[in-house]
């Protein structure tokens, strides 16, 4: 039987071991850039200690030193490339002047160059990966010339042999000082490309946090609209209430209390007058004012309530548009191309809206004939008024045009005026299809 769940535990496979101590070892490395570059400046000093010369103390300390001196330079090679390289340079070149003398004056022993000289080429190696490669050619140009000098200096006392050594100092020399910097430079060309990818990135974060902060930049700016717009019609609607109040206070109910007492004055008449001669006709004279008093108080009434809801409006936008240019004072022509029917409110708005136009057109405009025309835009109403008259038409404080725009505004409709001097005036109003 099988046993399945539990803790699972991973078997090394075959060939994955040396990976995982390599990837372990460069992530140490990662972590730990002066502990590596010590280790690495110990194995540098390392293989040059079979070549300590012999000679004196003196001689032997200055060779040790020189030595230890040129493999600490690797230490703070990811820091500061250019000023370890230089230091490494600077070393390597007097180990040239004075430890390869040629002809037959003694060499300065103590400086006689080693294999810690490896260290010039890791310093070349970093300066190509972390440096632009104006830097890092000068490094390797300073390296090619170095070694040239070198072998220069040193063949004419190996002059006994001077092919297969001078051969191989040439490849040897050259050759990894152009490896090291071909190295590094490929690593830095990978740095390059994934600087350019993370830069790429980031431009594209960047972007997108832009464009979600226009976003919320709009969002803002449309709430605090539409808070205007719902202040603005909640005071025209309280504006509206208060009016009606007042229309009523001050017509019909002024005109109705007058019917009441006059008719209450007839009551009177007809009980006092029960079985006696009429008062020479008061009575009639009381009854025909109050029948006045209620067909102007019917009136009134009806205008408030068409104020409101104007009831033509009940037989479709059409036909409300058509009466209103039937009634218009300038001769005004229709046209009325829409399919669903917009929604009450909708409707409202653009009725009172033509009202206006047209009577605008009629008081300011001078025009011979006017045009309303209404059509279906975008899921929404578009509806034009203009006229062929002197022009003009703008936006003012309180005005009849400024009381549409906020009219319109409240549905998240649109006004617009182009009223050149000299005409014509087209007045366009674009409406949503429900409110
Ligand atoms: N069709 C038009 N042709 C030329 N001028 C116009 C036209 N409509 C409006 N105007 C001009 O624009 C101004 C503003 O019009 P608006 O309707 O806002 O106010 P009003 O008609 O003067 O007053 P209210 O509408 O309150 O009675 C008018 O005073 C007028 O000078
Ligand atoms: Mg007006």
């Amino acid at each position: 039987m099988t046993r399945s769940g539990g803790r699972r535990t991973s078997a090394p496979s075959a060939g994955a071991y040396p990976g995982c101590v390599l990837q372990s070892l460069r992530a140490w490395m990662h972590r730990h850039p002066w502990q590596a570059d010590g280790v690495l400046a110990v194995m540098l000093f390392a293989l040059s200690a079979h070549q300590v010369p012999a000679g004196t103390v003196n001689v032997r300390f200055t060779a040790i030193a020189v030595s230890a001196l040129l493999a600490a330079t690797v230490i703070p090679r990811r820091r500061c490339p250019v000023a370890a390289f230089a230091a490494a340079v600077a070393i390597g070149a007097a180990q040239v002047a004075f430890g390869l003398q040629a002809g037959s004056s003694a060499p300065a022993v103590a400086l006689q160059p080693s294999a810690t000289d490896l260290a010039i080429v890791v310093l070349l190696y970093t300066l190509a990966a972390h440096r632009p490669r104006r830097v890092s050619i000068a490094g390797l140009m300073v390296c090619l010339l170095g070694s040239a000098v070198a072998i220069a200096r040193w063949s004419p006392a190996h002059a006994a042999h001077p092919g297969a050594p001078l051969f191989g100092a040439v490849v040897g020399l050259g050759g990894s000082a152009l490896a090291a910097w071909v190295l590094g430079d490929s690593v830095a060309y990978r740095y390059r490309r994934a600087y350019y990818a993370s830069l790429e990135d980031r431009a594209a974060r960047l972007e997108a946090e832009r464009d979600a902060q226009a976003r919320i930049a709009a969002a803002a700016e449309r709430t605090r609209e539409l808070q205007e717009q719902r202040a603005r019609a909640v005071d025209e609607s309280a504006a509206r209430l208060r009016r009606i109040e007042r229309d009523l206070h001050d017509g019909a109910q002024v005109r109705l209390t007058a019917l009441a007492m006059t008719i209450g004055e007839i009551k009177e008449n007809l009980e006092a007058g029960a079985g006696r001669e009429d008062d020479g006709g008061r009575t009639r004279l009381l009854a025909g004012a109050a029948h006045r008093s209620a067909k102007e108080t019917l009136a009134e009434l009806r205008d408030l309530a068409r104020g409101i809801h104007p009831p033509v409006l009940d037989r479709g936008l059409g036909a409300a548009l058509s009466n209103l240019a039937e009634a218009s004072a300038t001769p005004a022509g229709l046209t009325v191309r829409i399919g669903a029917r917009p929604s009450p409110a909708i409707e409202a708005i653009a009725y009172f809206c033509a009202a206006e136009l047209l009577a605008n057109v009629a008081k300011h405009s001078g025009a011979g004939h006017a045009t309303v025309s209404v059509s279906d835009a975008g899921g929404g109403l578009l509806m034009t008024v203009a006229d062929d008259g002197a022009g003009g038409a703008r936006l003012g404080p309180g005005g009849g045009l400024a009381g549409l725009r906020e009219r319109v505004q409240t549905v998240d409709g649109r006004l617009g005026i182009e009223s050149p001097p000299g005409g014509p005036t087209i007045i366009t109003i674009r409406l949503p299809g429900h409110a």
